[in-house]
């Protein structure tokens, strides 16, 4: 391989929707030129930067471009996912169509570089496990929980069911014989103490070698969280927890 493979997940870009900035929560500040600076730092044309989901603030596509270009005119050739909060993501045919050129999207797809296969779905919220002990919680004061709080319980578990045959068709389509086998997604797939899980189990019967996923702030750096179970590396990437500095994942 030659080629360097990275990761940051939940860039939470708001140059297209600045009221939305993540600079009104502590450690925010300044969170888009310190992502910048750092990726200048260390990742060059030919590499790959992994990011799963909470990409952008917009609502609307059109919307999005402004950060999705943001994005594309760092170097390297990116890899994103669907986040909760990625409300502009579009149907697959407008993504693959209007994306800018170093951006590739895995939506029940994946995506080849060389000896490397990538795949993945958002996944969400599971039963099995939860992160309350891990997270010093900040309500965002720009945001109402209302309707998180309203959703049922077996609302959720069927959205999780969907996303985990999302993780299975995408996955169904890695390279075989690819020599590392990447799966992206938003919500963590495992609990933090890697106690089995739907997702987890899904990821070894495909033999992922590193799962990469997000989605969770404010995490108390001070424990540990994920690593390694049965082969398989999993990986926190959300930008907060990294210091906005891409982590090399290969
Ligand atoms: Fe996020
Ligand atoms: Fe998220």
């Amino acid at each position: 391989m030659n080629f360097n493979i990275f990761a940051i997940s939940d860039l939470h870009l708001a140059i297209s929707n600045k009221e939305k900035s993540m600079e009104v929560f502590e450690g925010w500040t300044d969170y888009t030129n310190k992502i910048k600076k750092n990726w200048l730092k260390k990742i060059k044309d030919n590499d790959i930067c992994l990011i799963p989901g909470d990409i952008s603030w917009a609502m609307k596509f059109e919307d999005s471009l402004i950060d999705l270009n943001w994005i594309n005119n760092l170097p390297g050739r990116k890899v994103i996912l669907r986040g909760n909060h990625d409300y502009w993501w579009p149907s697959y045919t407008k993504l693959s169509k209007s994306l800018p050129k170093s951006i590739f999207a895995i939506s029940n797809n994946v995506i080849n570089f060389e000896n490397v296969s990538i795949g993945g779905s958002k996944l969400f919220d599971s039963i099995e496990y939860n992160f309350d002990d891990y997270i010093n919680f900040v309500k965002n004061p720009l945001e109402s929980y209302d309707n998180e709080e309203e959703i049922q319980k077996d609302l959720k578990e069927n959205i999780l069911l969907r996303e985990l045959n999302r993780l299975t068709l995408s996955l169904e389509q890695l390279n075989k014989d690819a020599k590392y086998k990447i799966a992206l997604t938003h919500y963590p797939p495992i609990s933090a103490d890697l106690k089995d899980s739907r997702a987890s189990k899904i990821l070894e019967r495909f033999n992922i070698d590193k799962c990469i996923f997000g989605h969770l702030h404010s995490v108390n750096k001070n424990k540990k969280l994920f690593g390694e179970k049965n082969k398989i590396d999993y990986i926190l990437a959300s930008a907060d927890y990294i210091n906005f500095d891409p982590i090399k994942i290969y």
